[in-house]
């Protein structure tokens, strides 16, 4: 079916249906474009707990879906693609946390929103890209903390903080390969350039940035700039907001260090650096979960019990 019948069919389905759709930067622009809401992590969390609507339809990976589905019980959470994974949730097994918390009885146990929801039942608090300095900032300094799963992420809060942490040694695949020599390049070649990083890319790459935040701070902070170029490290989903927001700025995003990737059998050039999970949502499966209320995310009755715990310390955190 071709992009505009859809997105009408996909506009009156959310009518009839009182159905509301959330987006994660990341996603295509088409369903950037067609959500009632675009936003970062801890944005997507906060919409989910205030929304109106019998249905929600979440353009995210799985882990963003789950979260919604703890945080909104009675509502229905679809998700187009349910094979919408995260290699860095993947990288903690709540089966290992269990074991690392018994090694470490008296930590604080600190999770990165991108992780199980048996990960976050396990977890004291969870922090997004957004958040995760100041909560950290606010634990009780006489508690040491463990850290998961984003050994970047970890690595960075703990250099601002100063505070003892142990971290786990997960990465995001996207924001691990961004190229340094690519950038280096990149910074020579674009003088005026202010470089803005994600913190899950790592600290060779942070050390040259000029600005460090989660996708919405990214954003804000482009937009508020006196600067006219950025080169940008993170998924180049971003790119879309960024470039409607600020149609006479340029925005260059820093390829990933193996700049071919394989598209149907053939190695092809790429300048940027995309997450394959985000982009297994598409408007055509979009369109079919909502007409056919299919790809329900659900969570255990327990498991969500506990999870609720450290999600909702992080949103008063939050405020
Ligand atoms: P934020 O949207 O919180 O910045 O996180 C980025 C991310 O990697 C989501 O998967
Ligand atoms: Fe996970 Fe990285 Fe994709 Fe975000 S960009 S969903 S952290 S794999």
């Amino acid at each position: 079916m071709e992009d505009t019948i859809l997105i009408e069919k996909i506009e009156q389905l959310k009518k009839q249906k009182r159905a509301v759709i959330l987006a994660h930067y990341y996603q295509i622009p088409q369903i950037q474009d067609i959500a009632d809401f675009v936003g970062d992590s801890l944005a997507l969390a906060q919409q989910a707990k205030g929304v109106e609507a019998d249905i929600l339809v979440m353009c995210g990976v799985h882990f963003m879906a789950e979260t919604a589905k703890i945080i909104c019980p009675d509502k229905k959470v679809l998700i187009p693609e349910p094979a919408a994974g995260c290699s860095l949730a993947d990288s903690c097994k709540a089966s290992d946390l269990s074991a690392w918390k018994e090694q470490h009885p008296d930590h604080l146990v600190v999770s990165y929103v991108n992780t199980s929801a048996q990960v976050k039942a396990l977890s004291d608090v969870v922090v997004t890209s957004s958040n995760a300095l100041k909560i950290v900032n606010a634990l009780p300094t006489d508690r040491p903390i463990l850290f998961g799963p984003d050994y970047n992420l970890g690595n960075y809060i703990n250099s601002v903080t100063g505070r003892e942490m142990s971290l786990w040694n997960g990465a995001c695949h996207v924001h691990s390969r961004f190229s340094v020599s690519e950038l280096i390049k990149l910074m020579k070649q674009y003088p005026e350039a202010d470089v803005v990083a994600h913190p899950e890319c790592k600290k060779a790459v942070l050390e040259l940035s000029d600005y460090i935040g989660s996708t919405q701070a990214i954003l804000n902070y482009v937009r508020k700039s006196d600067k006219s170029v950025f080169i940008v490290l993170t998924e180049s989903g971003i790119l879309h907001k960024m470039q409607l927001a600020c149609p006479d700025k340029t925005f260059i995003p820093v390829p990933p260090e193996a700049s071919e990737l394989m598209v149907d059998g053939k190695l092809v050039p790429c300048s940027c650096n995309e997450c394959e999970y985000m982009r297994m949502n598409t408007l055509q499966k979009l369109y079919e979960c909502l007409l056919n209320e299919t790809n329900e995310v659900l969570v255990d009755e327990q498991t969500a019990q506990q999870a609720i715990r450290s999600i909702n310390r992080m949103l008063e955190m939050s405020n």
